[in-house]
């Protein structure tokens, strides 16, 4: 998709369609008060018969599109309600694009502007609306033969203020965009189309389009370094584990910090000899979705070269059962030396990154953001909407919650009390893979906290919000390229 920036007054802007926020202003319940936001009179005033007969009110996603608009270069002029102005912000500017992009290519348009609200600051507007526009551009309908391809190839921004700050908040946001929707795309294929070579081969490409250094390691050098835990998961599938190391080294970075980004990379999960059962196990393809936005999220980073190292690991590999595979009661030592009952099979997100963590704060890493598809759990507690978030280390918190602000997402923070580590305490080895169903989020989280150590370090739990299950106005079904955003956010902010 293009998107191009013009300061130009809404009226004058020539395309298939204007987009319009309309917001409402009233303070009671009754009678909405609608606002357009632009100055533009000319709009204002195509915009007023719709509204005065009650069709636009300013609800959230209501969609009001008038044709030959008087006085407005445009051939159409579309109303995108925003909700209450009082509440307005960035995070719901960015849906509403999304929703601009969905309603409009699903009428067969491939162009429209779209008009940044002028009560709200320039920049953040347009990378929203740029950011939200990608989102909203996405379909996981690649398999389907009658698909219609129906896509926006041009997304025109209509702002005020100082062009080269416009188009540099249009440029980040066109690369954190596309860096999502990269990270969708992986997380879209089945495991039989993305098998963990399959991941590295992907990683492989996309580190040599945006020029970062790529190491892919197989069995052999998973074994030699003694990665037990990692391995007791590969172990089980004829598949292959691929571990994914990707750096970026920029000249001038200071030699610290180093940050390290861990993903876990099933490519599918079975449950292993704990299988799991038939109904939904399907869904398990996305079960790398951790890894491909560790992924996502370093195309980013090279792209927008911010002065800070990161590495980024990503830990692949199926989780099958089969002669070979690990079984419960099984102890590994993982490569930080500790030992592990493997009580449950299907606890093998957090094995993998045992290792994967450990291996990072030996690369070098002196900050540690893992991201996983790990529990269950988390849904139960905080369902499709926030992503699970957890640290060790509450300044890194603070700034990870200011980033995810910045980025439009929602992550609510689990504790990490000792008390919970008691559940995963174990009678033959230093502790359980497992701490059974109670708190069970937070127990994986106290898991991989025996592997962060001291080093300060932030979990990402995203097995609700990776997959999005029903279609919204801004977003498909589908992979949802969480974290991503706000990875890419923290990372910007952690180098300078
Ligand atoms: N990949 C799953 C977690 C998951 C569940 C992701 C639902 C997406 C949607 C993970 O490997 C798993 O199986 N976790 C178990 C842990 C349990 C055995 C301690 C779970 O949550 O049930
Ligand atoms: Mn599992
Ligand atoms: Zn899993």
């Amino acid at each position: 998709m293009k998107t191009n920036l013009t300061l130009s007054t809404p009226a004058q802007v020539e395309t298939e369609c204007l987009v319009v926020v309309a917001l409402d202003r009233s303070t009671n319940k009754d009678k909405p008060e609608v606002s357009i936001e632009t100055n533009d009179a000319a709009v204002k005033s195509a915009a007023r018969e719709v509204i005065s007969a009650g069709e636009a009110s300013g609800k959230p996603f209501e969609a009001t599109l008038i044709h030959h608009p008087a006085g407005v270069k445009a051939k159409r002029l579309l109303l995108l309600g925003g909700g209450k102005a009082k509440s307005f912000s960035a995070f719901d500017l960015r849906r509403l694009a999304g929703a601009a992009v969905r309603t409009l290519k699903s009428r067969g348009l491939r162009g429209f502007a779209f008009v940044a609200p002028q009560n709200s600051a320039q920049e953040d507007s347009v990378k929203a609306v740029v950011e939200g526009g990608f989102v909203g551009n996405f379909e996981a309908d690649t398999y389907k033969s009658d698909r219609k391809d129906q896509r926006i190839d041009e997304l025109t921004v209509v702002a005020a203020g100082d062009q080269n700050m416009l188009q540099q908040a249009i440029d980040t946001a066109r690369v954190i965009g596309e860096s999502q929707n990269f990270t969708r795309t992986l997380v879209n294929e089945p495991s039989n189309r993305m098998t963990p070579t399959m991941l590295a081969d992907q990683a492989k490409r996309m580190a040599q389009e945006v020029g970062l250094k790529c190491e892919v390691y197989g069995t052999d050098k998973i074994i030699e370094l003694k990665m037990g835990a990692f391995w007791s998961v590969a172990q089980g599938s004829d598949e292959p584990p691929a571990l994914i190391i990707l750096r970026y080294e920029p000249a001038g970075a200071p030699e610290k910090p180093v940050l390290g980004l861990v993903g876990k990379g099933i490519t599918f999960d079975t449950g292993g000899i704990s299988i799991k059962p038939a109904d939904g196990m399907e869904k398990m393809k996305y079960d790398m979705a951790g890894g491909a936005a560790m992924l996502g999220a370093m195309r980013a980073i090279a792209l927008l070269k911010p002065k800070i190292k990161v590495t980024a690991i990503v830990c692949a590999t199926e989780n099958m059962p089969s002669g070979k595979a690990q079984k419960p009661g099984d102890v590994q030592i993982a490569m930080s030396g500790k030992s592990i009952e493997i009580i449950n099979t299907d606890a093998e997100g957090r094995l993998v990154l045992a290792d994967g963590l450990f291996y990072a704060r030996q690369l070098g890493c002196t900050h540690l953001v893992d991201a996983a598809t790990l529990t269950g759990a988390v849904v139960v507690a905080l369902g499709y909407v926030n992503a699970g978030i957890f640290a060790n280390d509450d300044q890194m918190y603070e700034r990870f919650r200011k980033a995810e602000d910045r980025a439009g997402e929602k992550f609510w923070r689990m504790p990490l009390d000792e008390e919970y580590k008691e559940v995963i305490r174990s009678g033959i080895a230093d502790i359980v893979n497992s701490g059974g169903r109670w708190g069970g989020a937070i127990t994986a989280a106290m898991f991989l906290k025996e592997f962060a150590e001291d080093t300060p370090w932030l979990h990402l739990d995203i097995a609700g919000t990776a997959w999005t299950e029903e279609a919204k106005p801004w977003i498909a079904k589908g992979p949802s390229g969480i974290a991503v955003r706000s990875l890419v956010e923290f990372v910007r902010d952690f180098g300078s």
